[in-house]
C-alpha cells in the first residue's frame, strides 16, 4: 500500500541564494593500472553527520573500488534532511553546472525534479541491470515518473521510530509499546516529566524533526489509508482527527526541551541516549547516529515504532540521480549508479546508515536486530511516503507544511495550522 503520487502541480522551484558549504573530501591519484586516468566524479548529498558521512565513505570506497583512478569530490551540504543541500543544488541546476550525481528522495521529490527537466532517464540501466526483479514492485514503481526510471534507490529509511531511553523511562516506572494509544503514549511522558526528567527530545534547528514528529502523530491518529487520502484529497486536513493529532503534538513540544530549535537532529538524538530525556522521534538513520557514536543498542538506548493502532511503516528513501544536461563525466556517474546498486554494497551502507538495503538481493542477516525488524515490518506492513521528506506530495505542499509546522512550532495556534494546511492542500487539487 504505498502511496500513489498525485500528479505533480511544480514548475521551477523558487531558489534562495545561500552560501553553500560543499567541502571536496575524498580525492584520489590518477589510476596507474588503467581505469578513468584521473577523471573526478562530483557527488551532492546532506549526509555530513558521523553516521552519514560513514555511510557515504562506503560508496565512495566502492566506487574507487571499480575505478582506482577516480577523484571523488565530495560536494556534500550539512543540514538534517537536505533542504540547504537542495537550494544549493537548485542554484546549480538553474546555472547548468550540475554535480555528476545527487541524492534525492524518490516519489513526490523525484517527480518535481522530472517535471523541471533536471534528471536523466536511467531506464536502460535498470533493464541492463534487471533491479526490478529485485526489489518490491511498489518499492521500484516509486522510482519511476510515467514509467521511466529516473532515479536508483540506495537503501530504504523507516521514519517513523521512537528512540527510548530505557532507565529514563525505568526511572519513571513507564513503558511503551508499539501497540499504544496515543493517549496511552502522552500518559507515559507526562509521567516521566512528573518524575522531573524532560520527555521528549527533539532537535529541530531544521524544520523536518519536528515536521516528522508530527506527521507521525496524524499517521498514528488517521492510518495509513487517510494519510494517503490526505495528498489525494479524499481526506480533508481539517478532520477532527487531524486537529486532535496537531493538539497533540502541541503538548509534546510543552514536554520537550525548551532548546529544541537549536539543536539538530542527531544531537537531540544524542541527548537521548545520554539521559537528558526519555525519547525522541526520528528515521532509522538515528540508529546509525547513536551507534557511530559508541551507545550500545538495547542498553544504552532503545527503540518501538512510533505507537500506533494501525502500525504503518513510513518509508523514507534516499537514492542517486544523474542531470538530464551538462554532466561532466557520464561514465563515472554511471559506474557511481550501478556501484550503490551493488547488493553487498548496499548491505555494507546499511550497517553504517541504519537503513535496510532497497536490493531484496542483499544480504540483511548481517544486519543489526533493529534492522532486521525494519526489514520485516517493510514486507508485511501498509507502506506510506513521508510528508516532512517530501516524498508523499509535491514540493509545493511539502514547503507550506514545513512553513506551516515552522510557524505552529512559534504560536501553537492549532487552528491557523489546520486552515494553513487545508488551503494548501485544496490549492494542490484546483
Ligand atoms: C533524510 C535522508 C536520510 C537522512 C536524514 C537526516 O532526508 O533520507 O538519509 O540523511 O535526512 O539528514
Amino acid at each position: 500500500m504505498i502511496n500513489r503520487r498525485i500528479p505533480a502541480l511544480l514548475g521551477t522551484a523558487a531558489l534562495l541564494s545561500m552560501s553553500v558549504a560543499a567541502c571536496a573530501a575524498n580525492t584520489s591519484e590518477a589510476d596507474s593500472e588503467g581505469g578513468s586516468g584521473g577523471d573526478t566524479l562530483e557527488i551532492v548529498s546532506w549526509w555530513t553527520s558521523g553516521s552519514e558521512a560513514a555511510a557515504l565513505q562506503v560508496l565512495f570506497d566502492a566506487v574507487q573500488e571499480q575505478d582506482p583512478g577516480l577523484d571523488v569530490v565530495n560536494a556534500a551540504v550539512s543540514g538534517g534532511g537536505g533542504s540547504n543541500a537542495k537550494q544549493a543544488l537548485n542554484a546549480r541546476l538553474q546555472a547548468g553546472d550540475p554535480p555528476d550525481s545527487w541524492q534525492l528522495h524518490p516519489d513526490g521529490e523525484l517527480t518535481s525534479y522530472v517535471a523541471g527537466g533536471n534528471v536523466a532517464d536511467v531506464s536502460d540501466l535498470w533493464e541492463e541491470n534487471g533491479w526490478a526483479g529485485q526489489m518490491p514492485a511498489d518499492l521500484a514503481a516509486l522510482q519511476q515518473v510515467d514509467d521511466a526510471y529516473y532515479t536508483v534507490p540506495v537503501g530504504v529509511h523507516r521514519g517513523n521510530v521512537l528512540w527510548t531511553n530505557p532507565s529514563v523511562l525505568d526511572d519513571a516506572g513507564v513503558s511503551i509499546d508499539a501497540e499504544d494509544s496515543l493517549d496511552d503514549l502522552v500518559s507515559a511522558l507526562e509521567e516521566v516529566d512528573a518524575s522531573g526528567t524532560t520527555a521528549v527530545c527533539l532537535g529541530d534547528k531544521d524544520i523536518f524533526a519536528a515536521g516528522q514528529l508530527l506527521e507521525s502523530i496524524i499517521i498514528s491518529s488517521i492510518g495509513p489509508e487517510n494519510w494517503n487520502g490526505l495528498f489525494t484529497g479524499e481526506y480533508p486536513f481539517d478532520s477532527p482527527d487531524v486537529r486532535t493529532a496537531v493538539e497533540t503534538y502541541g503538548h509534546l513540544l510543552e514536554l520537550a526541551n525548551s532548546d529544541h530549535s537549536a539543536l539538530t537532529w542527531d544531537e537531540a538524538a544524542l541527548k537521548m541516549a545520554d539521559g537528558d530525556c526519555a525519547v525522541t522521534l526520528m528515521g532509522d538513520w538515528a540508529y546509525g547516529e547513536l551507534v557511530n557514536a559508541g551507545n550500545e543498542p538495547s542498553d544504552d538506548f532503545a527503540w518501538v515504532p512510533f505507537p500506533s493502532t494501525q502500525p504503518t511503516f513510513v518509508y523514507v528513501g534516499d537514492g542517486f540521480s544523474l542531470p538530464a544536461d551538462n554532466i561532466s563525466n557520464e561514465g563515472a556517474a554511471e559506474l557511481w549508479l550501478t556501484t550503490v546498486m551493488d547488493p553487498q554494497v548496499q548491505t555494507d551502507f546499511a550497517v553504517e546508515k541504519g537503513s535496510i538495503p532497497a536490493l531484496s538481493t542483499a544480504d540483511v542477516s548481517v544486519l543489526s536486530d533493529y534492522q532486521q525488524s525494519a526489514a520485516e515490518d517493510f514486507q508485511s506492513l501498509p507502506i506510506v511516503s513521508s510528508l516532512a521528506h517530501g516524498q508523499v506530495t509535491t514540493a509545493e505542499l511539502s514547503q507550506e507544511y514545513a512553513d506551516a509546522v515552522t510557524a505552529f512550532n512559534g504560536n501553537t495556534n492549532v487552528d491557523a495550522f489546520i486552515s494553513t494546511m487545508a488551503a494548501a492542500q485544496q490549492s494542490q487539487l484546483d
